[in-house]
């Protein structure tokens, strides 16, 4: 949540304009005096705090939260501490950025909607809180209940490549299976093309849709793509891509001030416990220099146990796919970081298949891969995966680089452990102590591809693949037909 008064943006926005018929509007996209997209954020301290944003029309003001330690008792509400909420007003219709105002029309007749945000604050590490939040005065959410990252101890999470496609219609049994399956997931990753249109209201109206509560009981950490970026033109005419506003509107994550203002929550650090930190990297930027000297510097002050870096675009593209010079550049600018700092997992999307691997010192190829239950030296293990309904083929299981040469992506020194086509995902990664466990399931909730690592006291790691990185791998040609997936309703 950018923090600037509603008074002075309602001044900066546009004259309302005269809207289209709403009655066309699908009831769950339309705002009104009542919060709805409520979302959860982790904070950069999640041990005592978690953020709340919401949404309402343009009418509702000052507005509130609350919040209570969740106990058994019936009225565990009585108690509740009422925190005032920031607001801020967004022309679904205009938008406004650094170049100055352009028309969205994506959302034409949309108008202004207002969105509110609270940062729940002193809170006590791995305690369960009721929380709700108000909209026109009396117009309260249901009560969520949310917990707060421990100090130490068990951490499990879930994690989601691209949703992006047909996000309301299909997208929104993966993120429930995921519920079915780690219910009491500490919080959810979701790697960046949440949806396929950045400025379109309707398909973040989808993407809240599809998670409905889950969003607000389980702290999401959103991750920036290429598809939360729109295009603008500056004052010379040029075209330059830039972040949605709707997305510093609709989250409310930690700002780095050790960054210019144009990356704050889309790039930062969660310390989320003894044993856990998480980098967020914005890779949807035309250079990457700020990205990764802020990068190197954060991994160096990290003395959490394990390190996961997350960002959208992974480091190896099949250059037959994706390739356009870009990700060369995103694999010069951080892999060298990811050896430097020993991180342990780059969890990544993007490219809209599923594909695990593998780097280490002594770098082991598909073909001599480990039988189950072997262990394995490895360093860092790189994830590209994909939860939504457009699917692209893999590149072929061992990376050739006569095929896929070309200087666009180096795989040398890379193990690609499992793939699959056709098949939505997502992974549960559990943490405990010295030891990591990754599951990857498919949306039937059947468990695809898993393995566990362990780190010593000394920080050396050893890999043992699951049974389930064994069975048959998934492609087109031995599943259905894959249609079209980009108007998927
Ligand atoms: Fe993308």
């Amino acid at each position: 949540m950018r923090k600037f008064l509603v008074g002075l943006a309602l001044m900066l926005s546009a004259p309302a304009l005269a809207h289209e018929d709403r009655s066309e509007l699908p009831h769950w996209q339309e705002a009104s005096a009542w919060p709805d997209r409520i979302i959860a954020n982790v904070t950069a301290e999640p041990q005592t705090s978690f953020a709340a944003t919401w949404r309402t029309d343009h009418q509702v003001g000052r507005t509130i939260a609350q919040i209570v330690k969740a106990s058994a008792d019936t009225r565990f509400d009585v108690g509740a501490i009422t925190v005032q909420a920031e607001t801020e007003s967004l022309d679904l219709e205009r938008v406004t950025t650094d170049f100055g105002n352009m028309n969205t029309l994506e959302n034409v007749g949309l108008g202004t909607v207002h969105y509110h945000s609270v940062v729940f604050e002193d809170l006590e590490p791995d305690t369960l809180y009721a929380w709700r939040v108000q909209g026109a005065r009396g117009k309260w959410s249901e009560w969520f209940q949310t917990r707060t990252a421990a100090e130490r101890g068990p951490i499990r999470f879930v994690y989601f490549g691209d949703a992006q496609n047909g996000i309301r219609s299909h997208w929104s049994r993966v993120i429930r299976m995921a519920y079915q399956t780690a219910g009491d997931a500490d919080f959810m990753l979701h790697a960046g093309d949440l949806v396929q249109k950045g400025d379109s209201d309707y398909n973040w109206a989808e993407w809240f849709d599809a998670g409905s509560f889950i969003h607000a009981v389980i702290p999401a950490i959103p991750v920036p793509g290429n598809h939360e970026n729109i295009t603008v033109y500056n004052e010379a005419g040029e075209r330059e891509r830039v972040r949605t506003p709707v997305w510093r509107a609709q989250f409310t994550l930690p700002e780095e001030k050790g960054l210019a203002e144009t990356y704050w929550e889309s790039a930062y650090k969660i310390a989320y416990s003894d044993d856990l930190d998480i980098f967020v990297v914005d890779s949807a930027r035309d250079d990457f220099d700020e990205m990764a000297v802020w990068l190197d510097a954060a991994l160096s002050e990290s003395t959490a146990k394990w390190t996961v870096v997350t960002m959208h675009h992974p480091f190896f593209v099949p250059e037959t796919m994706h390739g356009r010079g870009r990700d060369m550049v995103r694999q010069k600018a951080f892999m060298p970081l990811m050896k430097k700092h020993d991180v342990d997992l780059v969890l990544t999307g993007h490219i809209h298949t599923y594909g695990r691997m593998s780097a280490s010192e002594t770098a082991f190829d598909r073909t001599s891969r480990q039988a189950s239950g072997t262990p394995t030296d490895i360093e860092t293990l790189y994830v590209i995966s994909a939860a939504g309904a457009k699917n692209y083929p893999v590149w072929s299981e061992v990376p050739d680089t006569s095929i896929y040469g070309d200087g666009q992506t180096d795989f040398s020194g890379l193990s690609v452990d499992r793939v699959a086509e056709n098949t939505p995902m997502f992974q549960v990664i559990d943490i405990d102590g010295g030891e990591l466990r990754y599951t990857a399931y498919t949306a039937t909730g059947i468990a695809y591809d898993a393995f566990r690592v362990h780190q010593d006291e000394t920080g050396h790691k050893t890999l043992v693949e699951g049974e389930q990185a064994f069975g048959d791998t998934r492609y087109f040609s031995n599943t259905s037909e894959h249609l079209d997936w980009i108007d998927l309703r």
